[in-house]
C-alpha cells in the first residue's frame, strides 16, 4: 500500500520510543528458534494448523468437544477460562492425551484488573501517572497469573477522537503521546522482567490498527485516513507498546482505506514484521476471518482463510475456519506449507517465551495449590485500587469551593448509579465480582460514620427508554429497572433533597453503555437522569454531580446546574471509597482529562491537536466567514488536560536553555511550579509544541511531555522537559520523517489551553 521505506524514529521528551536498531538475536532467541524448528519438524500439517486455533469454552465448544480437540492436537490456546482448576484440567489433557504434548496457553481480557478491578483505562489515563499505571499492570498480571492465565488481551491503545464510540472506555483517550506512554507502561508492568515469571503475563496490544477512528464513532465501521495522519497520530501507540516487548498483537475488525485489517498484508507483514520487526503472534479479533466475506474482499470461507493467512494472521479467534479450510488450501497449493510453518512458529515462539515448554504448569503451580475460594477477599488488592481510583478522578467544577464536603449535617445521596455495584466496575471487568465492589453510597456511609446523616434515594432508572433497557439487558440482567413510575422515583428524591444541606448525585452511564458495540448518537446523560437533576436542582440545594461514565459526555446543561462536578469514570472495586476520599477531602483531586469534553455532539470530532484552518475563529473578534458553528460556542466545554485541585498551582514563565536548537542537540524547557494554595496536592505539568510554519499544516499544539508533581503548600519545584529533534519532526508530503528549520513554540501549562509560551529557532 505504501511504497515508502518507513522507519518511525519518534523520540519524545526524554524517552526514546521508537526505531531502536534491530537487536541481534540473543542467545535465548537462538535457542528458542532451534527448539521451535526441531519441534516443527516433528509436527504434522494438522498439528501445525491446530496451533493456530484459539477458542473460547462455551456453548459452541463445550468441555467435552475441547477434550477431543486437545487429543487430536486441534487447538493451540483457550480464552475466557479463568480458574486454575478449569485450566488445569485442560493442560492435563494435553499432557496425557495429545501426541506431542504442546502446552496450551490461556488468555483473557484483563484490561483494568482481573479480580481487583481498577478504574477503566480512560480513568487510568486521567491519572497521568505512570507509577499508578505500573501498579495497576503489576497487580492485574499477578492476579491473572495466579488464576493460571498466560496472556491478556490488553492494553488497548486505539487513539480516538470519537466519544460516540463506546470503546473509548477501554483506551487511553484522544492523544498519541499520552496513549503511547500509558500503553508502554502497561506492557512493561504486565510482562514484568519476563512474561514467563510466576506473577507476569504476556500482553497482546490491540486493536491493530486505527480502530478508534471508525467513521462516525459507529462500532465496527470502516476507517479512511491519510498516511500522514495514520503515522503521526494513530500508529505510534501500537509501535511503542510492541517495542516495549508485547508478545502479542490483536488485529482490528475495521478496514483501512478499503482493506480490512485482517486481510491487510501491508499492515500485518510489511509494516508489522518487516519494518517494526515484530516477532510475536498476531491474533484475529472475534470472528474477523469470516467477516472478510461481509467486507466484500473474500468470496467464500476458504477464500477468507487464504487471504487472512497470507496477510499475516497467525491465530484465528473463535471460528473453525483455519482448521476447516487450511488443509484443503495447502493441498491445492493455494497456501504454502511455509506459510503454515511461519504462523505456527510464531505461536510456538510465544509459548516458549511464556515458559510453557519448561513447565506447562508454570502459572498453575502444583496440584492441590489451587485457591479454595477463587473469590476470597484476601486475593484482592484493595489498597492499590483505592489509591489509583482517587488519582483518576477529575474535578471539573468547584463553584465557591463547595468541595470538599464537611462530614457533618445532612447529605442526600441520589441517583441510579449511587448504589450500583455492577456499574462502578465498568466494562471488561474480567473476573471481578460485583458484590465485592464498593458503591458511592457505601463509601460515603463509611466515611461519615455517625458524624453526618446520609439520606439515599435512587431517583430514576438509568434510562426510561425501553428499547435501550432491552439493549442493555440483551444477554443478562445488567440494568435493574425499578418498576415505580419516573414521577414516584423523582418525588422520593426531591423529598430527600429537601431535607438535606447538600445533595450528591451519581449520574451518567451504565456499564453496558460504554462498552464494545455501544456506540451512541446522543452522548448526554440519559433523559430520565437529566429530568431527575432538573427536579433536584429546583429544590435550590447545593448540588454536586458525581459522573460515572466511559466516554466524554455532553454535560453542557448540567454544568450550568451543578455547583461541583467530579468526573469519576467507572472507578472499580474500590470506587466508592476513592470517590468519598475526594468528596470529603481526605484526598486532593489530581486527575486531568485525557479527552476533550464537547458542548454538543454536533461539534464532533473535537480534539485539542487539530490542524489550523485558513479562517480561524476568534471569539474576541467574531467574524461570520470563519470556521465555526454559528449556533454554539466554538470551544470545548472542558479541554484536554483539564482538571482542578483543592489547592492552587502557579507556573512561572517558561525558560529555555537556549534561544536556538541545532541538529544533534537538545533544548531544555523549564517552568517553576508552585503550590500557592493551602493544601498539599498534585498537578500535571504538560508540555506542548507547535510548528507555526512548515511544508504541511501542523497541529495547533501537540503534547510532547508531562510530569505529575506533588507539592506541599508553599512548595515550588522546577520542572524541566528535554526537547529533541524527534519531538519537532513530522511526516511530510513525501512521507519522510523530517524536521524543518524555523521557529517553534513551546507551551507549558496545567491543561492544554492555559499555557505559558516561549519560542525558539531550530537551525
Ligand atoms: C473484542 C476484543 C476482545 C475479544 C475477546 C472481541 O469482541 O473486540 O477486544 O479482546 O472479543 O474477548
Amino acid at each position: 500500500m505504501f511504497p515508502y521505506a518507513l522507519i518511525l524514529p519518534l523520540t519524545l521528551f526524554s524517552t526514546t520510543l521508537f526505531a531502536e536498531p534491530i537487536p541481534h538475536p540473543s542467545q535465548s532467541e537462538q535457542q528458542r528458534d532451534q527448539f521451535v524448528t526441531s519441534l516443527l519438524k516433528k509436527m504434522t500439517l494438522d498439528e501445525k494448523i491446530g496451533q493456530l486455533r484459539l477458542i473460547s469454552v462455551g456453548p459452541d465448544t463445550p468441555k467435552s468437544v475441547i477434550k477431543q480437540m486437545i487429543e487430536k492436537g486441534q487447538v493451540g490456546a483457550i480464552f475466557n477460562t479463568v480458574t486454575r482448576s478449569d485450566i488445569r484440567v485442560m493442560q492435563d489433557q494435553v499432557m496425557q492425551l495429545s501426541r506431542l504434548k504442546i502446552p496450551l496457553f490461556f488468555a483473557y481480557d484483563v484490561v483494568h484488573g482481573q479480580r481487583t478491578i481498577f478504574p477503566i483505562p480512560l480513568g487510568l489515563a486521567a491519572t497521568w501517572d505512570t507509577q499508578a499505571v505500573t501498579s495497576v499492570g503489576r497487580v492485574s498480571a499477578l492476579e491473572a497469573a495466579q488464576d493460571g492465565l498466560n496472556m491478556t488481551w490488553a492494553p488497548m491503545v486505539d487513539v480516538s477522537h470519537e466519544p460516540r464510540w463506546g470503546r473509548n472506555s477501554e483506551g487511553f483517550g484522544e492523544d498519541t503521546y499520552l496513549t503511547s506512554i500509558m500503553g508502554k507502561t502497561m506492557v512493561e508492568a504486565m510482562q514484568g522482567k519476563d512474561p514467563a515469571d510466576r506473577n507476569s503475563v504476556m500482553t497482546s496490544v490491540k486493536h491493530f490498527a486505527l480502530y478508534g477512528a471508525v467513521e462516525g464513532g459507529r462500532e465496527y465501521n470502516s476507517v479512511d485516513m491519510s498516511p500522514q495522519q495514520m503515522f503521526q497520530h494513530y500508529l505510534p501507540p501500537y509501535q511503542t507498546a510492541l517495542q516495549a516487548g508485547s508478545g502479542g498483537v490483536m488485529v482490528s475488525l475495521n478496514s483501512i482505506n478499503g482493506v480490512p485489517a485482517t486481510a491487510n498484508h501491508w499492515l500485518l507483514t510489511d509494516l508489522l514484521r518487516h519494518q517494526w520487526h515484530f516477532k510475536g503472534i498476531t491474533v484475529s479479533d472475534h470472528g474477523a476471518i469470516k467477516e472478510l466475506i461481509n467486507h466484500g474482499v473474500a468470496s467464500d470461507p476458504a477464500d477468507a482463510v487464504r487471504i487472512a493467512i497470507k496477510a499475516g494472521i497467525d491465530m484465528s479467534m473463535s471460528d473453525q475456519y483455519y482448521s476447516q479450510y487450511l488443509p484443503g488450501l495447502v493441498k491445492k497449493g493455494a497456501v504454502t506449507s511455509a506459510e503454515i510453518d511461519n504462523a505456527a512458529r510464531h505461536v510456538l515462539n510465544v509459548k516458549y517465551d511464556m515458559g510453557l515448554f519448561r513447565d506447562a504448569y508454570s502459572h498453575l503451580g502444583p496440584v492441590g495449590s489451587d485457591p479454595k475460594d477463587t473469590n476470597a477477599e484476601d486475593r484482592l488488592h484493595r489498597q492499590e485500587a483505592r489509591q489509583v481510583a482517587a488519582q483518576s478522578i477529575v474535578l471539573l467544577k468547584n463553584w465557591h469551593h463547595i468541595l470538599p464536603l464537611q462530614k457533618q449535617g445532612t447529605i442526600a445521596v441520589i441517583g441510579p448509579l449511587a448504589d450500583s455495584q455492577r456499574d462502578i466496575m465498568g466494562s471488561w471487568s474480567a473476573a471481578g465480582v460485583a458484590q465485592q465492589s464498593i458503591t458511592l453510597l457505601q463509601g460515603m456511609r463509611e466515611a461519615v460514620g455517625s458524624s453526618a446523616t446520609l439520606l439515599y434515594a435512587k431517583g430514576s432508572n438509568i434510562t426510561d427508554n425501553s428499547k435501550v433497557q432491552a439493549f442493555l439487558n440483551l444477554y443478562e440482567p445488567a440494568v435493574v429497572v425499578d418498576q415505580r413510575s419516573p414521577q414516584q422515583l423523582r418525588d422520593e428524591a426531591v423529598a430527600v433533597a429537601k431535607k438535606a444541606d447538600v445533595v450528591v448525585m451519581a449520574v451518567g452511564e451504565s456499564q453496558g453503555m460504554a462498552h464494545e458495540a455501544s456506540s451512541r448518537t446522543d452522548i448526554r446523560i440519559p433523559k430520565a437522569q437529566r429530568e431527575l437533576i432538573d427536579a433536584v436542582k429546583a429544590t435550590g440545594k447545593p448540588l454536586v454531580l458525581v459522573l460515572m461514565n466511559g466516554r466524554a459526555l455532553d454535560i453542557t446543561q448540567q454544568d450550568g446546574q451543578a455547583d461541583g462536578i467530579l468526573e469519576t469514570w467507572f472507578s472499580g472495586t474500590e470506587g466508592g471509597h476513592a470517590i468519598s476520599d475526594i468528596l470529603f477531602g481526605d484526598q486532593n483531586p489530581s486527575g486531568k482529562l485525557p479527552v476533550t469534553f464537547p458542548r454538543s455532539v454536533g461539534q464532533l470530532p473535537l480534539y485539542y491537536n487539530h490542524l489550523p484552518t485558513g479562517r480561524p475563529y476568534d471569539f474576541t473578534h467574531p467574524n461570520k466567514y470563519t470556521s465555526h458553528y454559528f449556533d454554539i460556542n466554538n470551544s470545548p466545554l472542558y479541554p484536554f488536560g483539564y482538571g482542578l485541585s483543592y489547592t492552587d498551582f502557579t507556573l512561572s514563565p517558561v525558560t529555555l536553555s537556549s534561544p536556538t536548537m541545532t541538529d544533534h542537540h537538545t533544548l531544555a524547557a523549564s517552568v517553576m511550579v508552585t503550590n500557592s494554595g493551602k493544601r498539599a496536592g498534585a498537578t500535571v505539568v504538560q508540555l506542548y509544541l507547535h510548528d507555526p510554519v512548515a511544508s504541511l499544516s501542523r497541529p495547533v499544539k501537540e503534547l510532547k511531555g508531562f510530569q505529575k508533581v506533588w507539592l506541599q503548600p508553599g512548595q515550588s519545584k522546577t520542572v524541566t522537559f528535554t526537547i529533541d529533534k524527534n519531538a519537532l519532526s513530522f511526516w511530510n508530503q513525501e512521507m519522510k520523517w523530517v524536521v524543518e528549520p524555523g521557529q517553534f513554540e513551546v507551551m507549558i501549562g496545567t491543561d492544554s489551553v492555559h499555557t505559558q509560551i516561549k519560542s525558539f529557532t531550530y537551525q
